[in-house]
């Protein structure tokens, strides 16, 4: 059921209930961190291995101390900056915080949503949530109510419904060691906005079949369709002329094929605007059941390495 309602949101939640959550990157399967019963059912509804682990969503910065310890100043710093919003950090967790939210991690992975519907569930409750992003392991995660309806509407009671997500993008998950800030994900904030406080990002490299950060496996955020990542549009066209073919374009349809089958993520040339309507095309484009899925490579500057990092895995068993 898609509803509006915070407070049976609330109540569905205090009795161990899983309930699809929006936020301003993407929606969530939520449940509350501490109620066993709830965590296993949002591993398997998404169908998730245990040992890729959740993150964990709180009402504010005040609330940290309750999932955190030992937490780097860099760490409050970034937190200051950027809470509510779309960045996740990964702290030294408090023992509270069950081993099967973290997969027997000792670090946590946490976030302030910047979304007022979520923002009030949560300050109307006296437990975190933790909240993977509301698709099935590997398929395009949700930005309306509707796709998270899609995915799960017989197996949850209820996906609250907060409109479309305003990001489009997951968060930035960011790491620490010694005091280091390590980039594990890109998102909705570009990396450069975060060395703004930072300095120079190291970013993560998982070893090989390590399932770290399993937003990190290659194949991931995937259509059905077989997708191909491309800067030379004009080339992949002609390799697979005959077959029907979908465009996701960045800023302009292509003369060349009929316009019809085009679609454009920012008019107005904006990667914002481009990363929102990302997985929302993406969907659209998955449910006309073409042959082919052909993408722009987005420049790589800002949220055009998050959108290419998120293509790239979409795409990983066709040539780029
Ligand atoms: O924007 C978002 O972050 C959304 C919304 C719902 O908040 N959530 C989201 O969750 O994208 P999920 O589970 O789809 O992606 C979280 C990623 C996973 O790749 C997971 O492996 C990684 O974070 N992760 C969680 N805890 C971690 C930890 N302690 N160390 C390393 N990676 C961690
Ligand atoms: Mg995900």
């Amino acid at each position: 059921m898609i509803s509006t309602d915070i407070s049976k949101a609330a109540d569905l939640l205090k009795a161990g209930e899983v309930i699809g959550l929006p936020t301003e990157t993407v929606y969530g399967l939520a449940g509350n961190i501490f109620n066993e019963t709830a965590i296993r059912k949002i591993f398997s509804v998404k169908q998730r291995p245990f040992y890729n682990p959740l993150i964990v969503h709180l009402a504010g910065i005040d609330r940290l101390d309750q999932v955190a310890k030992g937490i780097p100043g860099i760490a409050i710093k970034l937190a200051e900056k950027f809470w509510p919003g779309p960045l996740t950090l990964l702290l030294q967790k408090q023992t509270a915080v069950p081993d099967l939210v973290t997969a027997g991690k000792t670090t946590v992975a946490i976030r302030v949503p910047d979304h007022s519907m979520a923002l009030a569930l949560l300050k109307s409750i006296d437990f975190p949530l933790a909240a993977p992003s509301a698709n099935p392991f590997g398929c395009i995660s949700p930005t309306t109510a509707k796709h998270v309806d899609d995915y799960f509407g017989k197996e949850i009671p209820m996906v609250l419904d907060g409109g479309p997500c305003r990001n489009g993008v997951e968060s930035t998950i960011i790491g620490f060691n010694d005091g280091e800030a390590i980039l594990y994900r890109h998102g909705a904030i570009p990396m450069e906005e975060i060395e703004k406080i930072t300095g120079k990002l190291k970013v993560y490299v998982k070893e090989e079949n390590a399932p770290d950060a399993p937003g990190m496996l290659s194949k991931h955020y995937s259509p059905r369709t077989p997708t191909i990542l491309t800067d030379n549009i004009q080339q992949v066209l002609k390799e697979h002329a005959g077959k029907k073919m979908a465009l996701l374009l960045f800023n302009k349809k292509r003369n060349e094929y009929d316009p019809a089958l085009q679609w454009v993520l920012s008019p107005g040339s904006r990667l914002e605007e481009a990363a929102s309507n990302l997985y929302a095309m993406l969907h659209t484009l998955d449910e006309l059941k073409v042959d082919l899925i052909i993408c722009e490579k987005m420049k790589e500057e800002g949220l055009g390495i998050t959108m290419n990092d998120r293509l790239v895995r979409a795409s990983v068993e066709s040539l780029i």
